[in-house]
């Protein structure tokens, strides 16, 4: 009969579930049917509300509300500040560019060149005052940040929770000057840090070399239609025949700028002779990461002489998106054609990753390095650094855009000792910047893959600290080929750019 009674009504079928509960109670007490239907109307105006109120807070937030309570829900309540969304009061786009390349917070771009210009030149170490001056052997860890600010509080959160990571030095180094990123710096409390920015970005040449600049050749124009145009770089297309596409430069430089820097620029680590370690905003660390990368360190000291980098992060089998070479070059391709915020290969290594950091939690591999392979969370010292630099030539000529690959090309074409890496077999430095396979096209700040790594991460905590490392070598059966570069570094002016920014070039 009650039933019947509210049948009658054309309520939503939503309200129909959440009312028939109630319902069910009631109806055992035999209330009569206007009665309920009193309570059905109170109900329906709570249920309509709530219905309200959840709508307006999934709007609100930029984040999927249920992943983020999830991901909250693993952080350390005393970490959350990190992760606070503060509103963005300014066009910004995912791939960096400006609204229209003048505004940001009211900030004008010399303006953001006086910033630049006046971060760099103080060199101001933060939190040393806490913990003590920065010493020779002090682990350096250096991260890039273009502008996936989501990604880089994650990082943050990770390495808040790092044992020992008070004892390091946290340089962020940036190519893209954005006061939100500032902010959320300036706000680490846990270890010191130093605050760097790239000086060539195209934030601040939006349209003058290294930023795409008024009389650059379109792309995709041939040789000859370029020679007719006669646009600045018409000599000089990549191996592949394109033109120069600033934003494929950028990340290159902005590598080769900060280990420059960091090694042979800044005061503080004049007489530094320790590793520094590199990461990258979308990374995210294990909590023992400094503990491995220091039994690594002295794993290879008693076993390793060859060794000459550590690496935390392995891309497994199926997550390793590189796969066999012309897979390989298809995605260097596709990645390099595509705008930077179109969604790339979606990861499919969430299960995979588990037995890796389970069994081989305590294993390290000897491997000549891979760049496509070993290039997250690597760690060097001065003295590799030199030799590296001192290949400059091959470095910032090789045409590839890519510091990884054009790295190898340094150690394949110029080293006298090549690389040799010490790699975890059960990584400690995860890759969370993944775009979201289900959210929408402009969605490259999913959290799915942070939440899928936490849980990894809890799962595998009683495997983390290892008491020991048992060392596996692997040598080359096969003589690796020379490769041909992935272009977008043929324009004669990167070169010079790189060279220029290199110690001693100037
Ligand atoms: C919320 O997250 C859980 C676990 O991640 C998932 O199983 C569930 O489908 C999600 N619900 C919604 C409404 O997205
Ligand atoms: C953005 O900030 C400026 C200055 O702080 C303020 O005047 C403006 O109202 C803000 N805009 C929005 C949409 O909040
Ligand atoms: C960046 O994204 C915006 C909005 O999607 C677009 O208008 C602009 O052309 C893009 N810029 C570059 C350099 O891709
Ligand atoms: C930049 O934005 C301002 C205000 O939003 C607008 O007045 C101006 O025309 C824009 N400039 C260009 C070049 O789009
Ligand atoms: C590091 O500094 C300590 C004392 O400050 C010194 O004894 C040691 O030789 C230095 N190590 C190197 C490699 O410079
Ligand atoms: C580097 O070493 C020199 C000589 O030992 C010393 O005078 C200088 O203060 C040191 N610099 C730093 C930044 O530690
Ligand atoms: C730097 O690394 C190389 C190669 O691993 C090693 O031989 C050298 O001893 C290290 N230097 C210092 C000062 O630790
Ligand atoms: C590199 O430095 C040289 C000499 O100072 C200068 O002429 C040239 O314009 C610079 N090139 C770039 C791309 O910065």
């Amino acid at each position: 009969m009650l039933e019947i009674c509210f049948r009658s009504h054309l309520w939503s079928v939503e309200l129909m579930r959440v009312v028939r509960v109630r319902v069910t109670v009631v109806g055992r007490r035999r209330f009569p049917c206007l009665r309920t239907l009193l309570l059905l109307a109170a109900l329906f105006f709570i249920a309509l509300q709530l219905h309200v109120s959840n709508l307006t807070s999934l709007q609100s937030t930029t984040e999927p509300a249920n992943d983020s309570a999830v991901i909250l829900s693993m952080v350390p309540q005393i970490l959350h500040k990190f992760l606070t969304y503060k509103p963005k009061n300014v066009t910004k786009f995912a791939n960096g560019t400006l609204g229209n390349n003048t505004e940001l917070r009211g900030l004008t771009i010399p303006d953001i060149l006086r910033s630049i210009h006046r971060y760099n030149s103080a060199q101001a170490i933060n939190n040393e005052d806490i913990f003590g001056p920065v010493q020779n052997d002090t682990l350096i860890i250096v991260i890039q940040i273009h502008t996936r600010i989501v990604y880089l509080r994650h990082l943050i959160v990770s390495l808040a929770q790092a044992k020992d990571i008070e004892t390091t030095l946290l340089v962020f180094s940036h190519d893209f000057y954005d006061t939100e990123a500032n902010d959320l710096v300036q706000a680490v409390d846990f270890a010191r840090t130093l605050q760097i920015f790239y000086p060539y970005s195209i934030q601040t040449h939006p349209d003058t070399f290294p930023g795409q600049a008024k009389g650059d050749c379109p792309r995709d124009i041939n040789y000859q239609q370029a020679q007719i145009l006669r646009c600045t770089n018409a000599d000089h297309p990549d191996l592949y025949g394109h033109y120069r596409e600033a934003k494929f430069t950028q990340t290159k430089h902005h590598w080769w700028w900060k280990a420059n820097r960091v090694f042979n620029e800044l005061e503080v680590t004049r007489n530094h002779s320790g590793l520094v370690l590199f990461l990258e905003e979308d990374h995210y660390v294990a909590s023992d990461f400094i503990y491995v990368l220091r039994q690594m360190q002295t794993a290879c000291s008693l076993a390793c002489p060859q060794c000459n980098i550590l690496s935390l992060g392995t891309y497994l089998k199926t997550y390793n998106y590189y796969g066999d070479a012309k897979k390989k070059e298809a995605l260097r391709a596709l990645k390099r054609h595509q705008t930077l915020s179109a969604a790339a290969v979606p990861p499919s290594w969430g299960f995979h990753i588990l037995p890796s950091l389970y069994q081989h939690y305590h294993k390290a591999e000897v491997t000549p390095w891979i760049s496509s392979k070993h290039n997250m969370g690597m760690a060097f010292n001065r003295s590799v650094w030199t030799e590296m630099v001192s290949c400059a030539r091959h470095f910032c000529s090789y045409d590839d855009y890519n510091w990884d690959w054009s790295l190898q090309q340094v150690s394949q074409m110029c080293l006298k000792v090549k690389l040799t890496a010490m790699v975890m077999r059960g990584p400690r430095v995860f890759h969370i910047g993944e775009c979201g396979v289900h959210h929408k096209k402009a969605n490259c700040e999913s959290t799915a893959v942070i939440s899928k790594v936490q849980k990894v991460l809890a799962n595998a905590a009683k495997h983390l600290y290892p008491s020991h490392l048992t060392i596996t070598y692997t040598t080359i059966t096969k003589k690796s080929k020379v490769r041909k570069g992935n272009g977008g570094w043929g324009d004669v002016r990167d070169h010079q750019l790189c060279m220029n920014m290199t110690m001693g070039h100037r």
